[in-house]
């Protein structure tokens, strides 16, 4: 059984389209002021024809996989956190273990957590491993959102973007994983849905005509609780992990919204210059924001060995999380 599980390298991909603001003036009612101060965003990415979660997800993975220097095979697990799917099934990881030419029986199978499923995903990863069942995971957030929101929506449409991120761990005798904490409140269902397509709603011509296969959020709501959830869930795995504050190199936040990351930092009383953000140029990209992010961060040289790094995250579920780790 190995004593820790280990980040290896990251690796993320993002769609070459890029829709600005000013791309959404043209759209709805809206403005580049507007959704640079209430939002902090300027840009997002958005998938073209042919491009979906498990063709970003793979090219993601097979990014990761290079940067840790891995060999594909030795790939014991594959898990795709994502709420925007190819398909209702097969999962988007079967798809993704297809693309990589992973012809071993692995387990691969997606997860649902919404904008929490990297830190739900890296908590299972860490379990498999420290129990010995698996050695190397293959972990990816990867999010299709622009095929799922309402572009008459301004509520919405200008805050979600697409990408993927990915993670290989594995299992190490020096600390990796240090601590989690999940948790999902069922009182909250209702604040971020997709109505219709499933089982409660199968798509009809009503459901379509009602834009009831788009993405409905009531975003102030959202706010209160991320703001509280994503500042309790971060503390609770540093004092689950003995860590203090000022042992910490940088709080991950997923990129929910610019004004929710900094009321965290705030909350979290952490110096801002330590909380990253990158919302400004990818939106919201759900389960990849955290990723994403880990992976500008690798490739900027923001990330060294050694450093201590709480993720903490919040979406539909409501499903928060938080993971600290060593890198
Ligand atoms: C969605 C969000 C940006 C809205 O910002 P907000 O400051 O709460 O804005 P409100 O919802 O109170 O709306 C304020 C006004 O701006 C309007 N508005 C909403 N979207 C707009 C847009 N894109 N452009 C211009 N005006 C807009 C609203 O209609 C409202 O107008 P009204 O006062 O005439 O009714 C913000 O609530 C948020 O980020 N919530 C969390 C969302 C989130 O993180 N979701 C994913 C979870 S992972």
């Amino acid at each position: 059984m190995a004593a820790f599980a280990r980040i290896l390298g990251f690796g993320h991909y993002l769609p070459a389209k890029v829709m600005t603001n000013a791309d959404f003036e043209k759209l709805v009612e809206t403005s580049d002021e507007w959704i640079r101060t209430r939002t902090g965003i300027q840009e997002r990415h958005f998938t073209e024809e042919g491009e979906t979660a498990s063709t970003m997800a793979a090219e993601a993975a097979k990014r990761a996989i290079e940067k840790s220097g891995i060999d594909k095979n030795n790939i014991d697990a594959i898990i795709v956190a994502t709420v925007t799917a190819d398909m209702h099934y097969p999962s988007t990881a079967a798809l993704v273990q297809r693309a990589l030419g992973i012809t071993r029986p692995v387990p691969s199978f997606d997860i649902g957590a919404a904008c929490a499923g990297f830190v739900f995903g890296l908590t299972i990863a860490d379990s498999f491993i420290k129990s010995g069942l698996y050695r190397t995971v293959l972990l990816i957030g990867a999010e299709n959102l622009s095929k799922f929101t309402d572009m008459q929506d301004r509520n919405t449409c200008v805050i979600f973007g697409d990408g993927a991120g990915a993670a290989i761990i594995q299992a190490s005798d020096k600390p990796g994983i240090l601590a989690s904490h999940l948790a999902t409140d069922g009182n909250y269902t209702h604040l971020i849905e997709f109505p219709a397509g499933g089982s409660r709603l199968p798509a009809t011509h009503e459901t379509v005509e009602q834009r009831l296969h788009y993405t409905r959020m009531e975003g102030q709501e959202v706010y209160k609780q991320a703001v509280k959830d994503m500042s309790e869930a971060a503390l609770e795995a540093m004092k689950r992990a003995g860590l203090t504050l000022d042992q910490i190199s940088w709080v991950i936040p997923h990129q929910a919204n610019t004004r929710i990351i900094e009321t965290v930092g705030k909350r979290l009383n952490f110096p801002m210059e330590k909380v990253f953000q990158n919302i400004a140029h990818v939106g919201n990209t759900s389960a990849a924001s955290i990723p994403i992010a880990l992976s500008e961060m690798e490739q900027q040289g923001l990330l060294k060995r050694e450093q201590n790094i709480v993720l903490t995250a919040l979406g539909s579920g409501l499903t928060y999380g938080s993971v600290a780790f060593r890198y």
